[in-house]
């Protein structure tokens, strides 16, 4: 099916099961501890042994020697496997390191050996006997220090850098003008569940249980990796204990299982242990940024310059920081720039709402300190300075391909058919009035450090949420049984946002019959290939194709009852027309009847600009003694289409808006600069909140549809809650302390010294 027109009406607008706040379906399986993750497959092969990867303990250089013959003679070793006895392996298409490195070393904890054995501990006990000799290189690890070195680097689906009008001449003539610094530290996805894979051969043919966001990438990955042909290789991922990004592409863990299942000839299973994983896996960059903006005395924006610099190993991409500054805020000269230094840390990837967190989270404080220069409320200037279209160059659409990277470097103005296009539908100010009444906006001091309770200074922060709705190829095949039930099935995964849910919500509303009469199948490289989980377009890509293959299965079903497609009714388990009536599970009989189809997005993507709203309130209490920051409440108010499951939804935004909350006051990777590591590899180490530090969150959905984005006119909200709360915290500890911190994550060390004399 192809979506080129916007939705009319249709089966989902009925709303009897789609936008409920249905339990989830899997939800018995998680809490009850039966749903089955990648490492908990002992049932799906026998005889499985241990794989333990051992890391380089060099970042930069090679290997001159690796002596085996320790570990291969400790109790239980099957066999070791290296780069020198792997056999001949390819680097895959969307991993910038290799799985594998060896006798050249990339970076920190790049795995260089997997020792398998009887057991686990034999394994990691024998891995630790290997010895191995280096010749370490000098590498660069520190950003700031190689900025220099920095060129523009295209994103993912747009180009490096853009210029509209003359940003400069209208900058330095703007009668109130800000030019701030800022930085965001590396950050780890720290989801809960590890990297983790069992691999079993059969004959030439790979079986890959994985834990895994994107199963037909890694699929060809592994294909291209290995040298073998796709179809000798099936991926199943039905359970992800989180990815956040960590998980869109084939990590060494599965290849690491692979091999030495091979090596080995039997089953392997491998999960990386939790210390290996910041620098053997991948992480957010680091940024540094710089926003210029200049406005005229009425608060309207004149010139907005946005530049970001972020790091990453030779052909790795760039985190993006100041992408939405193309489309959030109006104004007529402008300036974007995103540049790309060459680090010598491990590989920079994907981290839930890549570019748009960090670059919020600077770009929101600079929104901040430019309404007080200004002297109006933070909420009044973004709302003077709201665009109904895009005044810089919009996303090229429909790119969720990492592959498709190279775009031109910069893009003109005169070469584009619609250069400021509409968004499909914007309510970012509807989303900072309701928010501002329900939070309590009012009771802010405008003035910081002014508001008490005891030991605590309070401070009230706001900062918009925006980020792209990517749609997104997807595909399922749905099943109609003798006793009226459907299966669908699709590769679609559920990293814990509620895909099985929502899936089985719209299978149910397309074809009438009730919730528990779905059975839904996913993750699984035997099922037809869907969008998968990533740039929160999973959410609508995938129920998109769900609904697609649900068309087909109702003509199928009419034409069999003999009624017209286009007047059949499905309801209560049946087929009806006029005042006939015919039961699904009559009509589908022993046999059954079965549909496929995929939604394939087209030509709206290009006449709008898709994307999702929000507003962030935060308040904090800041210890005037200790400089300790606690987030006291919290509200998201989001407008992002159609909301398939209020509950799943809103578990999507708590859950953005805690790492958020992270990246605001706990998380960063410490870089040893003289090796090249990250230092605090490990959750003893790497601070995130825990229960203690989010006590209040409230999220409010507007009721908004989007007919542009999809039949089901919904849109992503799993990375929309981290976008721009970051700022929220920070421009709250300014509002309590006075003290604008312009570093993350902001530590008391960075309060303390400036903070309001406490007595
Ligand atoms: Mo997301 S960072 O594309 O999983």
């Amino acid at each position: 099916m192809k979506f080129d027109t916007p939705a009319g009406n249709n089966p989902i607008d009925q709303l009897k099961v789609v936008g409920q706040p249905v339990d989830r379906i899997d939800g018995p399986l998680k809490t009850t501890g039966t749903a089955a993750y990648a490492y908990d497959r002992y049932d799906v092969v026998p005889n499985q042994a241990y794989g333990y990867v051992l890391g380089s303990a060099i970042a930069k250089g090679r290997i001159l020697s690796m002596d085996l013959s320790a570990a291969k003679a400790a109790p239980g070793v099957i066999t070791i496997v290296n780069a020198q006895n792997a056999g001949k392996l390819a680097k895959g298409d969307l991993n910038t390191a290799k799985l594998l490195g060896g006798p050249e070393i990339q970076h920190y904890h790049q795995a260089i050996a997997v020792v398998v054995a009887e057991t686990f501990e034999q394994a990691r006990a024998a891995a630790q006997l290997i010895r191995v000799d280096y010749a370490r290189g000098k590498g660069s690890y520190d950003l700031a220090e190689v900025k220099n070195k920095a060129s523009p680097a295209d994103v993912f689906n747009s180009a490096g850098e853009t210029a509209v009008g003359n940003f400069t001449g209208a900058f330095s003539s703007a009668p109130v003008q800000l030019d701030a610094s800022y930085r965001t530290a590396h950050e780890s996805h720290s989801m809960l569940e590890p990297h983790a894979s069992v691999a079993a051969w059969d004959g030439d043919r790979l079986s890959l249980w994985t834990s895994n966001q994107m199963i037909a990438w890694a699929v060809s990955d592994m294909a291209k990796t290995l040298g073998i042909s796709k179809e000798k290789i099936r991926v199943m991922s039905p359970y992800v204990g989180g990815g956040f990004g960590a998980k869109l592409f084939l990590r060494s863990d599965a290849l690491m299982a692979a091999l030495a299942a091979r090596a080995a000839k039997r089953p392997v299973k491998v999960a990386l242990q939790r210390a290996l994983i910041p620098n053997n896996t991948v992480h957010r960059s680091a940024t540094i940024q710089r926003v210029r903006i200049g406005a005229a005395k009425d608060g309207k924006i004149t010139a907005i310059g946005h530049e970001s610099w972020s790091g990453n190993l030779a052909g790795g991409g760039v985190e993006a920081g100041a992408v939405q500054t193309r489309a959030l805020y109006a104004g007529a000269n402008r300036m974007t720039s995103n540049r790309l230094a060459p680090l010598d840390l491990p590989e920079a990837n994907a981290m839930r709402a890549p570019n748009e967190a960090p670059g919020l989270a600077v770009l929101e404080i600079a929104m901040d300190e430019m309404a007080e220069k200004l002297g109006l409320d933070p909420i009044e200037f973004r709302i003077r300075n709201d665009t109904q279209v895009v005044p810089d160059f919009p996303a090229k659409p429909g790119s969720s391909d990492p592959q498709s990277k190279k775009g031109e470097q910069k893009e003109k103005e005169a070469e584009r058919p619609n250069p400021h296009p509409p968004f499909s539908k914007r309510q970012l100010v509807q989303c900072f009035q309701i928010g501002a009444q329900r939070f309590g906006w009012d009771k802010r001091s405008s003035s910081p450090g002014q508001v008490r309770d005891g030991r605590w200074l309070i401070g009230m922060g706001v900062a918009s949420a925006f980020r792209d709705n990517l749609v997104t190829k997807s595909a399922a095949r749905v099943r109609l049984d003798g006793r009226g039930g459907v299966t669908v099935e699709t590769d679609m995964t559920d990293i814990g946002t509620g895909s099985y849910t929502i899936i089985a919500q719209t299978a149910a509303e397309m074809l009438g019959v009730p919730l528990n009469k779905v059975k839904v199948r996913l993750g699984d490289s035997s099922f037809p290939v869907s969008c998968g989980s990533g740039g929160q377009w999973g959410g609508n890509s995938s129920t998109s194709g769900v609904y697609a293959a649900c068309m087909k299965l109702r003509e199928a079903v009419a034409q069999k009852a003999g009624f017209s497609a286009n007047d059949a009714v499905f309801a209560d388990g049946q087929i009806r027309s006029g005042t006939q009536s015919v039961a699904l599970a009559e009509l589908a009989g022993a046999r059954g009847i079965v549909a496929e189809d995929a939604i394939e997005f087209d030509k709206l993507n290009e006449q709008y600009q898709q994307s999702t709203f929000g507003a962030h309130f935060v308040e904090v209490g800041v210890d005037a003694v200790t400089g300790e920051t606690r987030v006291r409440r919290m509200l998201a108010v989001c407008a992002a289409g159609r909301i398939l499951n209020p509950k799943t939804a809103r578990s999507q935004v708590i859950g953005a808006m805690t790492m958020g909350v992270g990246a605001a006051l706990m998380e960063e990777l410490a870089v040893d600069t003289r090796i090249g590591f990250f230092v605090n590899h490990d959750l003893a180490g790497y601070e995130v909140p825990v229960h203690a530090d989010i006590p209040h969150q409230e999220v409010i959905f507007l009721d908004e549809t989007d007919p542009i984005s999809s039949p089901m006119k919904a849109k992503g909200v799993g990375e929309l809650g981290i976008c721009g709360i970051a700022a929220a915290v920070a421009n709250a500890v300014y509002n309590a302390t006075g003290v604008r911190v312009r570093d993350y994550p902001i530590t008391l060390d960075k309060l303390i010294g400036k903070m309001p004399s406490a007595v």
